[in-house]
């Protein structure tokens, strides 16, 4: 999979750079570093507050806009319809830009349904090329656009070899709805990086544990945007495209899909009550 084509004709690259938990003064460098290498998609959020220096690094790079594909998100503080269309100006105002790519709902709590009006209007408007969701299990997925005109571009959702999301992958493919990864890496955890089936496969590659995740999501036709500040690893995650797993390989690592993530579960009480209370502005 070279490039996605979004359900309304938009077109995504099928590997972008992250910039979840990049501090603000290190975003510039590392997107710069970055698109120097080839990346031409960038995913931030609100949330992450670094758009201003996502931004800023886009400008310096000397790209022509349309050439960089930028992803922001808006928070679930700001799903009145009101507050979304005045969160989006501010992250758009941050950016420095006069629009934005895709634009997602960043969490599947609150009131979605207003936030979600309100970007069907901006993207009417010219000002977000393509909409979309993370996190939204099938279901809330489901209703969300039975109720509402346009069909989510996109579905953000956690995904790496412990926590696969087949059933969501189905879905989405037979929704026409483009499945994207956030951790890719599982964020390190459990070990991911020195798990058995992957360096050897890895190894049998020649490429990084890293590349072969990556490789792998890819030929399961995941988008994906992996985070790192190094400029070793920020061209090594890029580098996917010339290997090929095989179908045995693809079979081993989708026998290490244990259906649960080790990061957090969106649906868990705690996590519904903290991350849905949380805010990001006065
Ligand atoms: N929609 C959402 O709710 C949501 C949630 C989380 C993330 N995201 C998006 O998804 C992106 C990726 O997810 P993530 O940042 O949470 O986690 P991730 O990409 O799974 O993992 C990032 C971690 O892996 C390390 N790493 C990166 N490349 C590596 C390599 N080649 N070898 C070894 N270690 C490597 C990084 O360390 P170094 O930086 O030190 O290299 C960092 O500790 C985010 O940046 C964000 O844009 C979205």
């Amino acid at each position: 999979m070279r490039e996605v084509r979004l359900n309304n004709g938009v077109m995504m690259p099928p590997v972008g750079f992250g910039v979840y938990q990049i501090d603000k003064n290190e975003t510039k460098a590392a997107v710069l570093e970055a698109l120097e290498v080839g990346y031409r998609m960038i995913d931030t959020a609100a949330s992450y507050f670094n758009e201003r220096e996502v931004g800023e690094a886009i400008r310096e790079s000397g790209l022509p806009r349309e050439s960089v594909f930028v992803t922001s998100k808006l928070w679930v503080q700001d799903y009145e319809y009101d507050d979304a269309l005045r969160a989006f100006d501010r992250s758009l105002s941050e950016l420095g830009l006069d629009y934005i790519d895709l634009y997602l709902l960043h969490k599947p709590y609150g009131n979605y349904y207003a936030a979600w009006r309100a970007l069907e209007r901006l993207h009417k408007e010219g000002r977000i090329r393509a909409i979309g969701v993370t996190s939204f299990s099938n279901e809330r997925l489901q209703d969300l656009f039975l109720h509402n005109e346009i069909k989510p571009a996109v579905n953000q959702i956690e995904t790496h070899p412990f926590q696969q999301q087949k059933d969501a992958n189905a879905f989405l493919k037979a929704e026409g709805i483009v499945h994207e990864a956030w951790a890719p890496f599982a964020e390190g955890q459990k070990g991911i990086f020195t798990n058995s089936v992957l360096t050897e496969i890895a190894a049998s590659h020649c490429k990084s544990v890293a590349a072969v995740i990556l490789r792998w999501l890819n030929q399961r036709g995941v988008v994906v945007i992996p985070k790192s500040i190094r400029a070793d690893r920020i061209r090594e995650n890029f580098n996917i495209f010339d290997f090929r797993l095989s179908d045995a390989e693809m079979a081993a690592i989708s026998a290490l899909d244990e259906k649960k993530s080790p990061i957090y579960d969106d649906m868990d009480l705690a996590t519904v009550r903290a991350i849905g209370t949380y805010k990001i502005h006065d």
